[in-house]
């Protein structure tokens, strides 16, 4: 034990020969992932999501210790050698705690700061964007990068959602949904029904995420136009919130379908074939374009009066040059669950939406959440695991909702989705080689 660290010194001061030396008691039968899921937040809440744990999961095919991901980024929260002390002890890791020094009783938990909060604060005058636009309820046309969207002015937005009324829409409200970057709201423009997300910091998510969200998704949107992507009417840019304002989709998420919220009722056989063939022609206009969604998943597949499945949340797509079809992202995006090894990693290609795709699929088959802690295995995506190795049949994870249901052709559509599925993102399919064989098997 080096002689210069104490109780107070810094996690982030520790030297590489000590992390090592930590690395080998809890790389092992990853006992990094124990400490991972007991640090919190100073509101108690866990500090590392299923996201996180994942991403630091993924630092191991690079040949990366995950314990030195993780307490490089936990050090980041000036937590101390106690600190680390206590949360070793609390998880039994003995052996490893008594490389450290430490007052004897340990402390009840692990509570750091979130990062956001160690970073310098936003000044209040950011949260004011652009220049103020008129009131009128006409949505004013604006420059080439986002022609043919109106702009609305915030208040007008503010008016239409009842001063942003968060409550429930069956409590009067006008709340719909609720993401990473911002809340959903219904409101009526011109008599008809919109959607208006409000973008806030949510997460951990910058203002300057936002905005880069903000623009993305309007410079996206007004690229892309196709059946099975919602449309975007417009925005507003004026006001203490970025809004987005797309078409309403009368039927919500297939997330929500799926799990029969508000006691919908569960979606037919037929009905769900239509979703898949609808999302695979939009995904393959995206990809014909050139252009990675990168946070494919049923919460951002919307359906409308008819079901007709449409693609939303572009923020998180980039255009890809026709040369370079790989690219690192400095922050890794997108939703777990539906995340390939290679895009936990940073890494986004046209074979990650795939990925996220096969998900979307499983999802469909067996009408269960793409992540459920309290089932066993929490991941849907390790389904595929359990039927290759004959733990399970497929038949066993098909939704008994359905009453139209065609087994050979779920066979079919799920091995579509095991090939969606490869760790290795060059012997995945490509969208033309999914849809080809979704027409003629559907
Ligand atoms: N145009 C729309 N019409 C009807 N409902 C919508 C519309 N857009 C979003 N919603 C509803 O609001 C919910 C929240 O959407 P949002 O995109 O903010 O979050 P998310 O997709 O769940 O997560 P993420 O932030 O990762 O995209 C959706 O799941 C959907 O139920
Ligand atoms: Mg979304």
């Amino acid at each position: 034990m080096s002689t210069t660290i104490s109780p107070s010194t810094y996690v982030r001061n520790l030297s590489p020969g000590l992390l090592r030396q930590l690395a080998d008691f809890l790389d092992p039968q990853e006992g990094w992932k124990r400490l991972a899921v007991d640090i919190r937040k100073a509101s108690g809440e866990p500090r590392y999501t299923q996201f996180h744990i994942r991403r630091f999961e993924g630092v191991t095919q690079k040949g990366k210790s995950p314990t030195h991901e993780l307490l490089y980024d936990w050090g980041t929260t000036n937590c101390t050698v106690q600190d680390l002390a206590d949360l070793l002890r609390r998880n039994e890791f003995l052996t490893a705690a008594s490389l450290f020094p430490c007052e004897t009783a340990p402390r009840s938990r692990c509570q750091t700061l979130p990062m956001d909060e160690l970073q310098t604060p936003q000044t209040s005058s950011k949260t004011e964007h652009g220049n103020p636009v008129s009131e009128s309820t006409e949505p004013e046309e604006n420059d080439e990068e986002t022609s043919g969207f109106g702009t609305y002015s915030f208040n007008q937005l503010k008016r239409i959602t009842k001063d942003f009324d968060d409550r429930p829409l069956s409590d009067g409200g006008c709340k719909i949904g609720e993401g990473g970057f911002g809340v959903v709201f219904q409101g009526h423009l011109k008599g008809e029904k919109v959607a208006v997300k409000k973008l806030t910091t949510m997460t951990d998510a910058s203002l300057q995420e936002l905005q880069d969200q903000f623009e993305q998704e309007i410079k996206t949107m007004a690229r892309c136009h196709h059946e099975n992507i919602v449309k975007l009417l417009g925005f507003s840019n004026d006001g203490a919130s970025y809004c987005l304002v797309y078409t309403f989709m009368s039927n919500g998420s297939l997330l929500d379908r799926l799990a029969c919220v508000n006691s919908t009722a569960p979606l037919s056989w037929s009905r769900r074939c239509n979703i898949v063939l609808g999302t695979a022609r939009g995904i393959k206009y995206l990809h014909d374009n050139n252009h990675v969604h990168r946070d494919i998943k049923s919460a951002n597949i919307l359906l409308d009066d008819t079901f007709t499945p449409k693609i939303s949340d572009f923020g998180l797509a980039r255009a890809t040059g026709h040369l370079a079809r790989t690219m690192m992202t400095e922050r890794i995006v997108g939703t777990t669950a539906y995340m390939a090894p290679e895009a936990l990693r940073g890494e986004v290609t046209i074979k990650s939406d795939i990925f996220s795709f096969g998900v979307v699929l499983l999802e469909i088959i067996s009408g269960l959440a793409p992540f459920d802690e309290d089932r066993n295995p929490a991941l849907l995506l390790d389904i595929k695991e359990e039927i290759e190795e004959e733990e399970k049949t497929l038949e066993e994870y098909v939704d008994i909702k359905m009453e139209d249901a065609e087994l050979h052709v779920i066979e079919k559509m799920y091995c579509i989705s095991s090939q969606c599925l490869n760790q290795m993102k060059n012997k995945r399919p490509n969208i033309n080689t999914v849809y080809s064989p979704l027409i003629y098997t559907i």
